[in-house]
């Protein structure tokens, strides 16, 4: 039988090539191999931003067309919006009365954000207990996700270990999955981020996307064409390492000087808008058709919501109040 997978992003909008190379590449692979659920955490979204959700039927397209064109099919996986299913919000509520609070006080990314955010909400401290429900209900067994995510991962283990204690067993111990992936550079040269303003995005057209890779930073020991270049400290080099086959035949000429950045720079954009042209052509046809989009999400909310069912039925059954 196969695996069960399960992974969750926020609905942020239009993805970057940080997401594409860390998560959507993954998934399209991982969803051969796996009984693949890939669920849009709209509910964790708001344990932030709460107060003004205007742009979240948008944010949740956009991110919708960036799966679909990326080459996550419906007829292999489930994607779908979290609170389709309300299940997991039960499973949370059930999770909630067996999770001790210094559990949820420890996790640290609780500890860091409540801080530097001003994050004090009830449901902001239950955020990675609703992501232990999003993950068990379906009584996944791995988690494709970044190391980041792994205190998280940790804290629905230990709250799966606990409900089996009390109860007997029905949730597996699940596993993080994790990706070896290029960390991605920003055009700034920190790392990609649509915070930082220093995306590339897959909505972007070929024109946008040169002109950003024109305004780049790049050695800032390099000021002009003649002087050496450290392409192992350049973002565009970074970027020329994962899109260009012939990225070897960049850096030497960096280094000399033979090359300029303006020309490096040329050379780059026309070969991520190359690799990129095909993803983008399907994302301009779902841009095109929202149907077909939504109705992509309406079936995989179907099927996410008949595997939760069968788990909550586990699990009031498990706890004697299956009435
Ligand atoms: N916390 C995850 C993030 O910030 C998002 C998420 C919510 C998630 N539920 C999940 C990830 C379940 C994996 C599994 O990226």
């Amino acid at each position: 039988m196969k695996g069960v997978i399960l992974s969750g992003m926020q609905p942020t909008g239009q993805l970057h090539l940080g997401n594409y190379e860390g998560a959507l590449k993954n998934w399209v692979e991982l969803q051969d191999q796996y009984e693949t659920y890939l669920c849009i955490v709209d509910w964790h979204s708001l344990t932030s931003d709460y107060a003004d959700t205007d742009g979240i039927k948008d944010r949740v397209f956009q991110m919708a067309c960036d799966y679909l064109a990326a080459g996550l099919d419906p007829d292999k996986c489930s994607i779908f919006i979290q609170s389709e299913v309300k299940e997991h919000a039960e499973l949370h509520l059930l999770f909630s009365m067996i999770t001790p609070l210094s559990w949820l006080e420890r996790v640290p990314s609780y500890k860091e954000k409540a801080s530097e955010l001003g994050l004090d909400s009830y449901g902001f401290l239950g955020y990675p207990l609703l992501q232990a429900a999003d993950i068990l209900v379906y009584r996944a067994n791995a988690v494709p996700v970044g190391k980041d995510q792994l205190p998280h991962i940790e804290l629905t283990r230990e709250v799966a270990r606990r409900f089996n204690n009390f109860y007997g067993d029905v949730f597996p111990e699940p596993e993080g999955l994790l990706t070896q992936f290029p960390a991605v550079a920003g055009t700034d040269g920190r790392k990609m981020s649509k915070s930082y303003g220093n995306d590339i995005r897959l909505a972007d057209s070929a024109e946008i996307t040169e002109a950003k890779i024109k305004k780049m930073f790049t050695d800032p020991q390099k000021l002009r064409k003649g002087d050496p270049g450290r392409p192992e400290i350049c973002p565009v080099f970074s970027l020329h390492q994962i899109y260009n086959d012939a990225a070897d035949q960049i850096a030497a000429p960096c280094r000399s000087g033979q090359l300029g950045c303006v020309e490096c720079k040329t050379v780059l954009a026309g070969r991520l808008n190359a690799a990129l042209s095909e993803l983008r052509k399907r994302r301009k046809n779902f841009v095109a058709r929202p149907e077909v989009v939504w109705k992509s999400l309406k079936a995989g909310a179907e099927s996410a919501r008949n595997k939760a069912a069968e788990t909550m039925s586990m699990v009031r059954k498990a706890m004697k109040i299956d009435w």
